[in-house]
């Protein structure tokens, strides 16, 4: 205990130069889907390389047909300690749209508000700021006589474009990496901003982008419309037919292997004290969608989706123009739950739409990406040890909750290396991940912190 206080002591009185270091990272735009951002994918992974060093950890940036992986090594104090293997993505989402922020999204500073700070940021949540607790509780623990823990640390720059090279490399680096008995993932979040909370669901993911092709060039619309094919009215038909009155997505066999919320976690789950009101308030709007009868827990945690991220056709500039576009083209994302096949889902989807296509309309497929849900153990001994450190830390119960988003890797963890992940995170539900102005509260950031000096002590009792 006395050395566990040492750690926490040292972390609260290092809290400047904790955040200074991840203010250098945040500066850094690791954009990872956009290629004109890729040196700045390697100076990030570069960047937390020598941070492992600094550390006196043995770290290399390995490359991979994508962004580079980072992979270290560090040994604990104690010979028989437990190993963990930390997990965590340097990269980002655009920062766009631009115009919406109230600063320059790579250039981090703290913001005052009524109840604390923030650090604003993008990445600041997802996912730098939250990789950065767990590095600056090891920091805490070096200056203390080392870890308790051996730790392997696996730092990825593709999660936001669906981790495309981790599996291969996982495969690769099974042996070094799989001598970790369990992953430590930090990219998920709190129950609220006083309540702690262990993922041990996350939802899957399919991506598919479809291309609706008719003329074969753009047409004056005064000249050809009417007998000619428009292929955004096609598009938008087939995306009105992908759901029924009932908000029910409609593919055929979309829902086989969803199963029924079991009333035992139901229970759990209405005992979570969630605020509809509050939950929609906050993003501007007064009642809830989707399927009828099941609320807004239920749905985004143990319910499938299929979501039009984005549409494009035709004339989209200012003003107007009178013409009859040549395609339209739209991302759709699908979001799994239980046992749903991510390719059953993609192969479900292309034929609903092929058999939509009026003659002469044609087709192109796009896929970017697919995983299935995940649902880890909810009593293994390591969650319960993880669970009595968070208490101690926030003073509260640790809630054990589902998460509507996605990390594809942690289900190949499992798949390929045979291991448990503990999902523990410390963001919160308006911190505003993904769009402008995101933010990580300077709390979660130092008690967060905190928690992983603690979660590793435990561990390793
Ligand atoms: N950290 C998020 C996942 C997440 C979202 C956890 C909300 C907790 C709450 C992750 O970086 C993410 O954004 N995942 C993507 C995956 C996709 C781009 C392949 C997602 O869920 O959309
Ligand atoms: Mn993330
Ligand atoms: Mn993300």
């Amino acid at each position: 205990m006395a050395a566990l206080d040492a750690v926490l002591s040292t972390i609260d009185a290092n809290l400047d130069a904790s955040t200074e270091r991840l203010f250098d990272l945040l500066s850094i735009p690791s954009v990872s889907t956009d290629p004109a951002y890729a040196q700045h994918c390697l100076r990030a992974a570069n960047w937390l390389k020598n941070q492992l060093n600094g550390l006196g950890y043995e770290a290399e940036v390995r490359a991979t047909p994508g962004h580079p992986i980072v992979v270290g090594h560090a040994k604990a104090k104690r010979k028989d300690a437990p190993h963990v293997l930390f997990y965590g993505h340097y990269d980002v989402q655009p920062p766009d749209p631009l115009d919406l922020w109230e600063s320059e999204p790579f250039a981090p500073r703290l913001a005052e508000r009524k109840e604390g700070q923030d650090i604003v940021a993008r990445g600041a949540s997802d996912d730098k700021g939250q990789l950065m607790t767990f590095l600056e509780a090891c920091r805490a623990y070096e200056a203390n006589g080392g870890l308790p823990c051996n730790v392997t640390f696996l730092f990825e720059g593709e999660e936001e474009t669906g981790s495309p090279s981790l599996p291969a490399f996982l495969a690769a680096h099974k042996d070094e990496l799989s001598a970790a008995d369990l992953a430590l993932v930090c990219d998920t979040g709190m129950w609220n901003s006083a309540t702690p909370a262990i993922t041990v669901m996350l939802r899957g993911l399919a991506q598919e982008e479809v291309i609706v092709r008719g003329p074969s060039h753009d047409l004056h619309s005064g000249m050809f419309g009417g007998p000619v094919l428009n292929p955004i009215h096609v598009l938008a038909k087939i995306i009105a037919d992908l759901h029924d009155e009932e908000g029910k997505v409609t593919l055929p066999g979309f829902y086989a292997g969803v199963p029924e919320l079991p009333e035992d976690i139901a229970e759990q789950w209405r005992n979570l004290d969630f605020d509809e009101k509050a939950f929609l308030s906050g993003i501007g709007l007064t009642r809830v969608g989707g399927e009828p009868g099941r609320g807004v827990i239920e749905q985004i945690w143990a319910r499938p989706t299929c979501d039009v991220n984005g549409i494009i056709g035709g004339y989209t500039g200012a003003g107007a123009k009178t013409v009859l576009p040549a395609q339209a083209s739209a991302k759709f994302s699908f979001r799994l739950v239980g046992k749903q096949d991510p390719k059953a889902v993609m192969e479900s989807f292309r034929a609903f739409v092929r058999e939509r296509l009026p003659t002469d309309a044609k087709a192109e497929f796009i896929s970017h990406g697919a995983s299935g849900a995940l649902q880890l153990p909810f009593g293994s001994e390591a969650l319960n040890r993880a669970r009595r450190a968070l208490e101690q830390e926030w003073g509260k119960e640790a809630a054990l909750v589902g998460c509507g988003g996605s990390i594809p890797i942690v289900g190949a963890f499992k798949r390929d290396l045979n291991m448990d992940a503990l999902m523990i995170g410390f963001a919160l539900d308006d911190d505003r991940i993904h769009s402008p102005n995101e933010k990580y509260s300077y709390t979660s950031f130092h008690k967060g912190t905190r928690s992983w000096a603690r979660v590793l002590d435990a561990l390793a009792a």
